[in-house]
C-alpha cells in the first residue's frame, strides 16, 4: 500500500487516537511558540488533522498546514471551522512536491514526519530553501534509529504486511543533525535525549 492511501485509511483513526504524553506535547508547543510573533509565516509539512496548526493559529499572522492524505485535510479544515480558526490554509502536497518561493516562511514544522520521507536529506536541504534567513525550522522526529534491540525492524515489516504500518525509517538522531549541518541549519535549541521521546529540535537558518 502506498503512502497516500495508508494515511487517508488511517486518517478516521488517527483522528481519535490521544496524545501520547500531554505534558511533553505541551512542552513542545510551548518550546515551539518562542519563535512565533504576530507577523510569523509558517508553514507546516505532514500537517496531520491539523491539531497543532490550529493550536499555534492565534500567535501568528498564517500558517499553510500541507499533508499527502486528503482524508487528514478534511478533518483538519472541520476542525478549523469548528475552533474559529481563519488564518490556517490546508493544502494538499507532499514534502517531495511542495513547491514555494524560496526564502517564503518564518518558521517550518516537521512534526513526527521526517521518519516517513525516503530523502531525509533533500527533504531537509528543501526545507531550509523555503525559510527565510534568520527563520527556523522544528522537528519531533520518532528516531527508531537509536532503539536498543530494536525490535520495531522485526514489528513494523509485519504490521506492513497486514496494512497497518506506513513505509517507515530508522532515522538516528545523530543522522538528523548530520541533515541538519549538511543543509547550513544551525541548532538553536533541543530537548535532551530522553527514552522512547522524540527528538525535539530547532535549527536556525543563518542570516
Ligand atoms: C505520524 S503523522 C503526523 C501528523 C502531525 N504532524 C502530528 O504530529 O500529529 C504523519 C503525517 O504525515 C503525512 N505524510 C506521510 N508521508 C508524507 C509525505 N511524503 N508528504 C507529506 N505528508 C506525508 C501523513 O498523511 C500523516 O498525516
Amino acid at each position: 500500500m502506498d503512502a497516500e492511501k495508508f494515511w487517508n485509511n488511517a486518517a478516521e483513526k488517527y483522528a481519535k487516537s490521544s496524545i501520547g504524553n500531554e505534558t511533553v506535547y505541551r512542552e513542545k508547543l510551548d518550546a515551539t511558540q518562542k519563535y512565533f510573533n504576530a507577523e510569523s509565516v509558517v508553514l507546516e509539512l505532514g500537517c496531520g488533522t491539523g491539531t497543532t496548526s490550529i493550536h499555534h493559529a492565534p500567535l501568528v499572522k498564517h500558517i499553510l498546514a500541507t499533508d499527502i492524505s486528503n482524508s487528514m485535510l478534511d478533518i483538519g479544515r472541520s476542525r478549523a471551522k469548528e475552533a474559529g480558526i481563519g488564518n490556517v490554509s490546508f493544502q494538499q502536497a507532499t514534502v517531495e512536491n511542495f513547491e514555494s518561493d524560496p526564502s517564503s516562511f518564518d518558521v517550518v514544522l516537521v512534526l513526527n514526519i521526517l521518519h516517513l520521507i525516503d530523502d531525509l536529506d533533500t527533504a531537509v536541504k528543501k526545507a531550509s530553501k523555503l525559510l527565510k534567513p534568520g527563520g527556523f525550522l522544528v522537528t519531533s522526529t520518532p528516531c527508531l534509529g537509536d532503539v536498543l534491540f530494536n525490535y520495531y525492524r522485526i514489528l513494523i515489516p509485519l504490521l506492513r504486511l497486514l496494512g497497518k504500518a506506513p513505509p517507515v525509517h530508522y532515522v538516528k538522531r545523530s543522522e538528523l543533525e548530520r541533515s541538519f549541518a549538511d543543509a547550513g541549519l544551525e541548532i538553536d535549541f533541543q530537548r535532551p535525549p530522553a527514552k522512547g521521546e522524540a527528538a525535539f529540535i530547532v535549527v536556525k537558518k543563518p542570516i
